[in-house]
């Protein structure tokens, strides 16, 4: 089987559909080398004393592990100096990131989740990184969080790496969803699916059904209705997975179909959801689009919601299309 890399994947890419300019690409291969940099921390464990608490809180009142902190350094360092960068943001930082002065800007910004399911980590269950790419407003001369206010439409590149059994790497550049499995042997990442499509026929779910007493009633529908297997109004049985990692849910769901739902509730009725928009859902809905499903927020596109902060939360409902518009029609009736 001829192997193909991610760069040469970049490369024929921008040379067959002129989608991925060259700093897009530089951008790209530096994430995905920190992510490989990441990817060799976690596989560490113990050993590398990467496992446990940093002992310190992030911006939204969450304790940080040792690996969340590393990991964003690691994403941090790995894009500040190569010129294709204007800012970043993070899930672990409060404010966006400007590249220091000392290096030249680029016209990208880049937000990341460093480290999804942090409450895996010392558990040794599947784990990842979620990242986003905007290009900065016409103009922009010092990047301010403003700059990144735009709706996830505007992504102009999204992906997650996951690092569970293997790692792998899935991409949209809005040409599609492809995945790269790292050999870590070779230190490369090789092309292994082609066009992902998120399967339409689906008996699989996954939702924290501990929370199931403080669901709204849209969501208590849907789950009672799933739940009522093939002798309820859906006239089939349904499975239920829950990983806690949002990036191994989609991943299971990219493969092999399903919905993915985390929705507000009435905990803290002020509060739009756990999910941060920008940098959890913007990506994912991205990527879940792209391979044919949809994503909402229980009353419309996700990436048709314009933010109005950096870390704003947002309910997540994401799969196979039609389960994913069923759940959205219980919410609008
Ligand atoms: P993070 O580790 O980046 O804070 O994200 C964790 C998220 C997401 O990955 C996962 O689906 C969800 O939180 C799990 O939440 P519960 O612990 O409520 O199940
Ligand atoms: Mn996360
Ligand atoms: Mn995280």
């Amino acid at each position: 089987m001829k192997r193909v890399s991610l760069t040469q994947y970049l490369v024929e890419e921008q040379r067959l559909h002129n989608s991925i300019p060259a700093e897009l690409r530089l951008l790209i291969e530096v994430v995905a080398r920190a992510c490989k940099t990441i990817s060799h921390a976690v596989s560490k464990g113990a050993l590398g004393e990467v496992l446990g608490s940093a002992g310190s809180e992030n911006v939204q009142g969450e304790v940080q592990k040792k690996l969340d902190v590393l990991s964003n350094e690691i994403l941090l360092e790995a894009n500040e100096w190569g010129g294709h960068l204007a800012a970043m943001a993070s899930e672990e930082m409060e404010t966006i990131h400007p590249i220091p002065n000392r290096y030249p800007k680029g016209e990208y910004m880049l937000l990341f989740d460093p480290l999804d399911g942090s409450s895996n980590i010392d558990v040794n269950v599947s784990i990842g990184t979620i990242f986003s790419v905007l290009k900065a407003p016409e103009g922009m001369k010092e990047p301010t969080e403003k700059d990144f206010l735009q709706p996830g439409s505007k992504q102009v590149a999204a992906g997650y790496a996951v690092y569970g059994p293997q790692t792998v790497l899935v991409l949209t550049t809005g040409d599609g969803v492809n995945c790269f499995t790292l050999d870590r042997e070779m230190g490369s990442w090789v092309l292994t699916e082609r066009d992902m499509k998120v399967p339409e026929e689906t008996k699989e779910y996954a939702i924290n059904a501990s929370n199931a007493r403080h669901w709204y009633p849209p969501v208590k529908r849907y789950i009672d209705e799933l739940q009522a297997g093939d002798t309820g109004p859906r006239g089939k049985n349904f499975n239920m997975r829950w990983i806690a990692s949002m990036v191994a849910d989609v991943h299971r769901i990219l493969n092999r179909g399903g919905i993915f739902m985390y929705p507000a509730d009435a905990r803290e009725p002020d509060k739009p959801g756990k999910l941060r928009l920008m940098y959890e859902a913007n990506p994912m809905a991205f990527l879940i689009e792209q391979a044919g499903g949809a994503a909402t927020n229980g009353k419309q596109r996700i990436l048709d919601i314009q933010p109005g902060k950096l870390h704003e939360r947002v309910a997540v409902f994401l799969g196979s299309k039609s389960e994913v518009e069923r759940v959205t029609s219980y919410h609008n009736e």
